[in-house]
């Protein structure tokens, strides 16, 4: 597909802002330059995708489409239960109504905003347990998205396995710089799981970039092939929920899978009851082939190294200027150290989402923060996360390099001028995922000050 890009103003967007209280998810999408706000759903799909969906099978029960749904997420997963889904939290959604609750407490290396929302939503903990680097931006470590087996140990000690219903574990590691999981680590929790007979589900939105890093970084891993990785992936855990929206290469759709035929007759009657009858889960005929082939072509190695590669390229630049990222770039996003970026700005001034505004009125490019609008303050959660990020999100084959250097080019005019941000604060927010309608207003103290 091609689509027009308008050019706005800079005078114009400083009063976009405004009128969206410095708010980016408000502002209407037409008026975005190059939109970095998410790699979710905003994939461009292929010719053969786009061929599937005129082939669709509508029929209500047993559609064609399904059963090759079906065939391509048997071959990809191996797990015996696969129930589509029109998104990634609905298979949360699904999950957590069957297994969360009070007094529960579910882990993970870093819950995703909206697995964190669905956990807290049934009154049970949602609890992460990164590795100590995965919290540092400069740490090199090849996993940094890996779960810390000791924290999960302790976890199981002090709350007891019976009030751990399923330990989870985000592949790549979202909230925290996209970084990815290795097979060990996997197999690692794995086995403390299975020792307690706690079920290990996988967050697997992003599989196949999470599976072209093991074999890249992982010793003894790069001869096999992605699919093969994948498979592995895939063996070692229980089940998964799956945003198919990132590595299902297509605009809509989600999976929920797992082994226990117990779990799945309960997933099944609440998916009929809320998404739809369990051949086609919330979703049209049309979809499910769109996400059967999306799946199929996400394993091409040619295109994952593409994929990974512009991604690294946008983080080599900006480094080479001077600005901290997580390092080293992860799969789908560059995330940028806000806290070092805006050092003059303090934490409970939203430094991630001062300079998301900056470079929207700069050049009109859209990111997200992941800091603490997103994961902090709140009644519900006053500690800080561990890092101020802001995600420069890639969509799947849309942008070329020439937009690319366009971001690069840009962040590295605000930061030239990075003292001149301001901070903002809170003046009105609902009490979960704040980040999507929170108003905010500019410190201009803050401004002067410096
Ligand atoms: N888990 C992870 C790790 C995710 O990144 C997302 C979505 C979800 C679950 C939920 O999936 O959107 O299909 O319901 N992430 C998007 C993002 C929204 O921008 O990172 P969904």
């Amino acid at each position: 597909m091609v689509e027009p890009i308008k050019f706005t103003t800079r005078e114009e967007r400083a009063d976009l802002l405004k009128r969206a209280h410095f708010n980016v998810f408000q502002i209407a999408s037409e008026n975005v330059i190059i939109d970095l706000l998410t790699d979710s759903g905003t994939t461009a799909m292929s010719s053969e995708q786009w061929a599937g969906m005129l082939r669709g099978d509508e029929a209500y029960a047993g559609a064609k489409s399904w059963y090759r749904f079906r065939t391509v997420l048997e071959s990809l997963t191996g797990m015996p239960h696969i129930l589509p889904t029109h998104q990634g939290r609905a298979s949360e959604r699904i999950l957590f109504e069957l297994i969360g609750g009070p007094t529960k407490v579910i882990p993970n290396n870093n819950h995703f905003d909206t697995t964190r929302a669905n956990i807290e939503h049934t009154g049970a903990k949602a609890v992460d347990l990164v590795i100590a680097e995965g919290r540092d931006p400069r740490s090199q470590h090849p996993f940094k998205g890996n779960l810390d087996p000791r924290k999960l140990e302790q976890l199981i000690a002090e709350v007891g396995a019976g009030q751990i219903p399923v330990c989870m574990i985000t592949v790549t590691n979202n909230s925290n710089g996209g970084q990815p999981v290795s097979l060990e680590n996997l197999k690692q929790v794995k086995a403390i799981c299975a020792k307690s007979k706690i079920p290990l589900f996988l967050d697997a939105c992003r599989f196949a970039e999470n599976a072209y890093m093991i074999k890249q970084r992982e010793p003894g891993q790069n001869k096999r092939s992605v699919s093969d990785i994948v498979r592995e992936m895939f063996d070692i855990a229980d089940g998964a929920t799956i945003s198919a929206k990132k590595d299902g290469l297509v605009n809509i759709g989600g999976v929920l899978l797992m082994r226990d035929n117990e779990l799945a007759e309960k997933a099944n009657n609440l998916l009929i009851l809320t998404e739809g009858f369990v051949t086609y889960g919330g979703l049209a005929g049309r979809d499910l082939e769109a996400m059967a082939q999306g799946f199929t072509e996400v394993l091409d190695e040619d295109y994952l190294r593409y994929r990974l590669r512009s991604v690294q390229y946008l983080g080599e630049h900006l480094l080479k200027a001077g600005i901290q990222i997580v390092e080293p770039p992860g799969g789908h996003a560059i995330y940028i150290d806000a806290q070092d970026f805006c050092s003059h700005i303090p934490r409970e001034q939203f430094p991630g989402q001062a300079l998301v505004c900056a470079l929207y009125h700069h050049a009109g490019i859209r990111a997200v923060e992941i800091g603490s609008v997103m994961h902090g303050g709140g009644e519900e959660k006053p500690s800080a996360p561990a890092m101020e990020l802001v995600r420069l999100a890639i969509p799947r084959r849309v942008y070329t390099q020439s937009h690319i250097d366009y971001v690069i080019e840009a962040t590295i005019e605000v930061f030239s001028q990075r003292d001149e941000l301001c901070g903002l604060k809170i003046v009105e927010a609902p009490k979960a995922l704040r980040h999507f309608t929170a108003k905010f207003e500019e410190i201009r103290s803050t401004k002067e000050k410096d």
